[in-house]
C-alpha cells in the first residue's frame, strides 16, 4: 500500500475546512490511516512561523513572505508529510505550494514561476497526487469570513482586487495541471461537493 498526498486549495472562506473533514471521515471509513495536516503550522516550528506571517504587525515584504511560506513548507514536508507518505499513509492538507503560487506570485505580484521554484526546492520537488480546488467568487467568499464574525488575518485582510487575483491565478493553475487538479464549484452544497471528492479520490486508494 503506498502513501496518497492530497491537497486543498482555495481562497479564504472557500470550505477548505468543512470538505478536509468530510474526506478525512469518508478515507477512515475506507480502512485509511489519515494524516490531517495544513500550511502554515503542520509542525511545531510552523506554527511559530504561522504566528509571524498571519499576526504580525508590522510590515513584512513580499519576499520576506514569500519564504516564510516557503520555510514552513520546508519542515512540515521533511518532517510530517513525507514519512506519513513512506509508511502509506493518506495525507490530507489544507494548502500547500499553489497557495504560494496564488497569494504570493499573483496577489503579492512576484514572479509566479520563481515562487513556483522556491516551494519546490524547499520540498524536494514533492507534488500532490491530488488538489482540490474550492472555487469561489471573491465576494462570496468575503460574506462568508464576514459572518464568521472572527478577526481577519494579515492576507484576509487584503482587498478584494487582492482576492479576484488569487482566485484566477488558482483557476490558471488548475488549467495548466489537469491531471493533478480536481477544481469544485464550492457555492454548491457541502455533501455535493464531498460526493464529487470522493468520486476522484476513490481511484487513487
Ligand atoms: P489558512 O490556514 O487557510 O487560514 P485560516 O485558518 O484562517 O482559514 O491560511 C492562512 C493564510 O495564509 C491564507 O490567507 C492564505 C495564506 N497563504 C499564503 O499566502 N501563502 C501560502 O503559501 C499559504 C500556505 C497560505
Amino acid at each position: 500500500m503506498s502513501g496518497v498526498f492530497i491537497t486543498l486549495e482555495g481562497g479564504d472562506g472557500a470550505g477548505k475546512t468543512t470538505q478536509s473533514t468530510l474526506l478525512e471521515e469518508w478515507l477512515t471509513a475506507q480502512g485509511r490511516v489519515v494524516v490531517r495536516t495544513r500550511e502554515p503550522g503542520g509542525t511545531d516550528f510552523g506554527t511559530e512561523v504561522r504566528e509571524i506571517v498571519l499576526h504580525s504587525r508590522g510590515f513584512i515584504t513580499p519576499r520576506a513572505e514569500a519564504l516564510l511560506y516557503a520555510a514552513d513548507r520546508a519542515q512540515h514536508i521533511a518532517t510530517k508529510v513525507r514519512p506519513a507518505l513512506e509508511r502509506g499513509e493518506v495525507v490530507v492538507q489544507d494548502r500547500y505550494l499553489d497557495s504560494s503560487v496564488a497569494y504570493q506570485g499573483a496577489g503579492r505580484v512576484l514572479d509566479a514561476e520563481e515562487i513556483r521554484e522556491l516551494s519546490l526546492w524547499a520540498v524536494e520537488d514533492l507534488l500532490p497526487d491530488l488538489t482540490i480546488l474550492l472555487d469561489l467568487d471573491e465576494t462570496a467568499a468575503r460574506a462568508r469570513l464576514d459572518s464568521a464574525d472572527k478577526p481577519f488575518d494579515r492576507l484576509e485582510a487584503e482587498k478584494g482586487e487582492f482576492h479576484a487575483r488569487v482566485r484566477a491565478a488558482f483557476l490558471a493553475l488548475a488549467e495548466r495541471e489537469p491531471a493533478r487538479f480536481l477544481v469544485v464549484d464550492a457555492a454548491a452544497d457541502p455533501e455535493t461537493i464531498a460526493a464529487s471528492i470522493r468520486t476522484r479520490v476513490a481511484p487513487l486508494l
